[in-house]
Order: structure tokens, then sequence, then C-alpha cells
């Protein structure tokens, strides 16, 4: 290699050593805004790799096994399938999706919702997408040193069928104390404001969180009032978004998505992390079993 080719290869690699993935004119973005648009993190390839496998694991489900709905953020069916979702690959549906009959009225892959809570730690593809190095590498940038992937979800959004989600703060529904709580929401397909993309609030993740969702995980569960105040949800700003896009959240980030009426369906994959230093509220839906704890990258 000549010296001039070396000299620029080396210029082209230390920065990244130097400051990690992330400038910080896109760290103050986050602090300031409470989110952050990554274009281009994932492949098309590592996107569609997730596709096939969510594909898959629809076309080995029985609907019949479960009715669980998830119809939007604070109108989830708390039952025993829900619960257990934590700890499994569980399949949730649209509402408005099952006939009389207890059939479902379309193909039950134009049906689903969601698939949560557990894939990254219970399937291979799905482990190894969540644990790509990369996102390792930006979830120390973020200051979360010693991280735990807390739960997963693969949302479908699908043409003419998926729901709105209402404006919700993440930490609602994983309380930790001290709040290390970060979402990262990845586009396995172009998310538009035609098709339903996540629309957020900026700042106001300085605000404070407004409820928590609390369950003792058997047959109480209650959303705890601690803002009353309604969002100013004029302010919200839709973040559109290529395949293969990253959007970090902050737990307290207010943010929502409008229905899904396009003939595009808005495919997304989300993950949680939080610091091990943090305290995983006993209070949270989400509980693990003590011989299926949360793990790392
Ligand atoms: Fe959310």
């Amino acid at each position: 290699m000549n010296t001039f080719r070396h000299v620029l290869l080396c210029i082209s690699v230390i920065p990244n050593l130097l400051i990690g993935l992330l400038t910080d004119e896109q760290k103050q973005s986050y602090q300031q805004n409470g989110y952050l648009v990554i274009s281009d993190f994932f492949s098309n390839e590592a996107c569609d790799t997730l596709r096939h496998r969510a594909a898959e694991l629809v076309n080995d489900f029985d609907p019949s096994s479960t009715s669980s709905v998830f119809a939007s953020s604070d109108k989830q069916i708390i039952d025993s399938y829900f619960l257990g979702s934590a700890s499994n690959i569980s399949f949730f549906f649209e509402k408005d999706v099952w006939s009389a009959d207890g059939s479902l009225r379309l193909p039950k892959e134009y049906c689903i919702n969601k698939i949560g809570h557990a894939q990254h730690d219970l399937d291979p593809i799905f482990s190894a997408f969540s644990r790509d190095p990369k996102l390792e590498e930006l979830t120390h940038d973020l200051g979360i040193n010693n991280p735990l992937l807390i739960q997963s979800m693969y949302i479908f959004k699908q043409p003419y069928i998926g729901g709105e989600v209402s404006c919700h703060q993440d930490s609602t529904f994983l309380l930790a104390e001290p709040d290390t709580i970060i979402g990262y929401w990845i586009a396995l397909e172009d998310a538009t404001i035609e098709n339903g993309c996540l629309w957020a609030i900026p700042g106001r993740h300085k605000q404070g969180l407004k409820s928590m969702f609390i369950s003792d995980g058997i047959s109480h569960h209650e959303f705890v009032t601690l803002d009353p105040t309604p969002w100013d949800e004029e302010n919200k700003v839709p973040l559109e978004v290529k395949k293969g896009s990253l959007i970090v959240l902050h737990g307290y980030v207010p943010h929502m998505s409008f229905a899904n009426t396009s003939p595009k369906s808005r495919h997304a994959y989300t993950l949680h992390v939080m610091d091990a230093s943090s305290h995983y509220s006993e209070l949270n839906w989400l509980k693990r079993p003590q011989n299926f704890p949360f793990r790392g990258f």
C-alpha cells in the first residue's frame, strides 16, 4: 500500500475509534429531541432476512391457539397469553379481524398486529439481528454501559388493517429506576405518512413520565396517572424513514402512529434496552422467570 492510501485509511478509521458511532451533533440532537433518526443502519439484506423469518413464524403459527388482540398501547387485552409473551414468541391480532364463528376474516398474515416479546432471546435469527455489533456500539454510545435486552416486537402494520397506536411513552410499560430505557425502532420497509410512520413530540421527554402501567402478573393491571396534562400533540412531527433506518427513542419521548390506510405494509422491529445498573421494577407487566433472565448483547 502506498503511503498516501495508508494515510487516508488511518484518517477514515481513527475518528470512529475516538468518538464511537455517533457524532456530537447526533448526541446533542438526541438529548434535545428525545429521538434520533439514523439512516442506513441496517442493510436491505438484514431487513429482508428478518422479514423472511417473521413470515416463517407466522406461517407456522396456528391462529386457533389464541385470539389475543393488540388494539393500541392503552387497550391491550391483558390475558394469560399476553402476560406469558414476556418469555415467549407470541402472536397478537388487530382488532376487528375475527368473524362471529371465531375464524379470521382474512388470511392470518394480514390480520397479525405483532409478534412479541422474547424472540430476541428465543429465535437465532432474531437474536443475531438484535445483537448486531453496531447496535451494541450504538448502545454504549448512548451511555448504556452494561446493556440488557428487555423486549422485542415485530410490528406488521398491514395495508388497510394496521391500526393506530395512540400517543404514549415506552417507559410507561417498562419502569426502571433510574430510568435508562431506550427503544430502537427499525424500519424493515420504508415508513411514510401514508403507511403509518412514527410521529414524536420533540423535547417532551424532558417533562417526565405521565403514567405507569403496573401489574401483579396475574389479575391486577392498572394505569397509574402521574401527570394528567394532555400531550401537545399538535406539535408532533412525522418521522418518515427509509428501509434500514433506525430511530432511537428515549423512554420518555411521546410518540404514536396513525392507522395504515395505504396499500403498502409498514413492517418494523423494535427492541428495548436498559442498563443493568438500573432496578427493573417488579411492577412491570413483563416478568421473566428466574431461569430466563434478561441478557445483554
Ligand atoms: Fe412505543
